[in-house]
């Protein structure tokens, strides 16, 4: 099975979701994209080196997930403990074949060019190319946090240049100190004009066949970003993502879905939590009650993710029930408020996963429930009108299957556990 999309545009659209980490400075990843290519441009480097670099600027920083380590890699500037994020990311990357070639390049992207300049090739290059963009910009982020940034482009340009040499190759501040002698290469820095470039870009990707696949790789990648931010939610993406399936498979005949529904609600599910890259950690891993400010905060999430995914063109579905995990038929959820036939039966059944997962799994002030009350919990739900019946039916009927794909666990070790539970 194969949906009508362009990969660079899915991976362009989620990567934007590892930018949140900056929590109020939300184009990092772009930014840097947006540098390397104008410092690639100006060395006469080819249209591909640029396009790889664009893609390597997004995501050099998908070993980020929390906002505390974010915080760190932009107050120092050169910071002694940069290097864990850079081999987690390239490791994520490598395990996805089509962004694999990728990897080695953000494996470097924090080491000295003092280290590299004897076995300096192009991965190398790349390496210290996004080092360089990477630096730049957190200087030009402070600056335009204040506004200043025109006024404070001698400063930055004198410092990156008093690195050439040892964190830098020379080539390569060389081509900067010559192309940020414009304007326009500043201004190119703003909100605006990055959100301009982003669709820009993604006007220029044709929609094609692409295999169901590597969707499922691209999802479960951005997956483990979003569930990599609190030890509470490892792999609850992915159990969300295998119960919505499931279930809707069960429900197949009696709601009349399709095996592309079933394969939507699978990337849903691994997608649906995107949003919440931007609360900070502090926040989600709050052993207490929330106050309103934080509540508010956190219900922010699901209109994140629907801003994401709706960009992607062909992910109209994904990107609807995704966002609709916290909505009720009863018009009370959140963020949309959506009520009785509005809300579609595939946001129902994701809704009814996150739930189950989410109480089949440890919390910061609870510890992880046993299937029959994760069940009791479930049916509570159902009788306040909810959860559809039809869906708590399905998950009664299967409770130890759907309680294993929750936990992850194997099929062998998955029963036992279940039910001495
Ligand atoms: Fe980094
Ligand atoms: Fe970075
Ligand atoms: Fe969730």
């Amino acid at each position: 099975m194969s949906l009508f999309v362009n990969l660079r545009s899915v991976v362009h659209a989620l990567s934007d979701s590892l930018d949140l980490v900056g929590i109020n400075d939300v184009h990092h990843g772009k930014r840097v994209g947006i540098m390397a290519v104008d410092i690639l441009r100006t060395l006469g480097r080819s249209g591909e080196e640029q396009a790889m670099a664009f893609d390597a600027g997004l995501l050099h920083d998908i070993g980020v997930s929390s906002s505390d380590l974010h915080r760190q890699l932009v107050e120092d500037f050169d910071w002694e403990g940069s290097q864990g994020h850079a081999e987690y990311g390239a490791h994520m990357l490598a395990g996805f074949p089509p962004l694999a070639h990728l990897a080695p390049p953000i494996r470097l992207h924090h080491t000295h060019w003092t280290e590299l300049r004897d076995r300096y090739g192009s991965t190398e290059r790349m390496a210290n190319l996004l080092f360089l963009a990477d630096r730049i910009d957190v200087l030009a982020a402070v600056a335009m946090q204040e506004d200043r940034l025109l006024e404070k482009v001698p400063v930055i340009r004198e410092q990156i240049a008093g690195h050439a040499g040892d964190m830098f190759d020379p080539d390569l501040v060389a081509a900067f100190l010559d192309v940020s002698r414009k304007e326009s290469f500043w201004l190119a820095l703003e909100s605006g004009p990055v959100l301009d470039y982003m669709e820009h870009v993604s006007r220029d990707a044709p929609q094609t066949e692409t295999s169901l696949e590597v969707l499922q790789g691209v999802a479960t990648l951005f997956s483990h970003v979003v569930d990599a931010k609190s030890r509470f939610t490892v792999e609850h993406s992915e159990g969300v993502a295998r119960i919505a399936r499931y279930l809707g498979g069960l429900l197949t005949e009696s709601r009349h879905l399709d095996a592309e529904d079933c394969a939507k609600l699978e990337l849903a599910g691994y997608l649906h939590d995107l949003g919440k890259l931007r609360i900070p950690d502090a926040i989600l891993d709050k052993p207490g009650p929330l106050d309103e400010r934080e509540r508010r905060l956190i219900a922010s999430h699901a209109y994140e993710t629907f801003r994401i995914l709706s960009r992607i063109p062909g992910f109209e579905d994904i990107a609807r029930w995704a966002a609709f995990h916290h909505e009720t038929p009863d018009g009370e959820g959140y963020p949309f408020h959506l009520k009785g036939d509005e809300l579609p039966i595939q946001a129902r059944i994701l809704r009814a996963a996150d739930i189950f997962q989410a109480l089949a799994q440890e919390r910061p002030y609870r510890s992880a429930l046993p299937a029959h009350v994760v069940l009791a919990h479930m049916r509570q739900i159902a009788d306040k009108g909810k959860l559809d019946r039809d869906i708590y039916d399905a998950i009664a009927g299967h409770l130890q299957e759907v309680y294993r794909l929750a936990r992850s666990l194997p099929p062998e070790t998955g029963r036992p556990a279940a039910q001495s539970d």
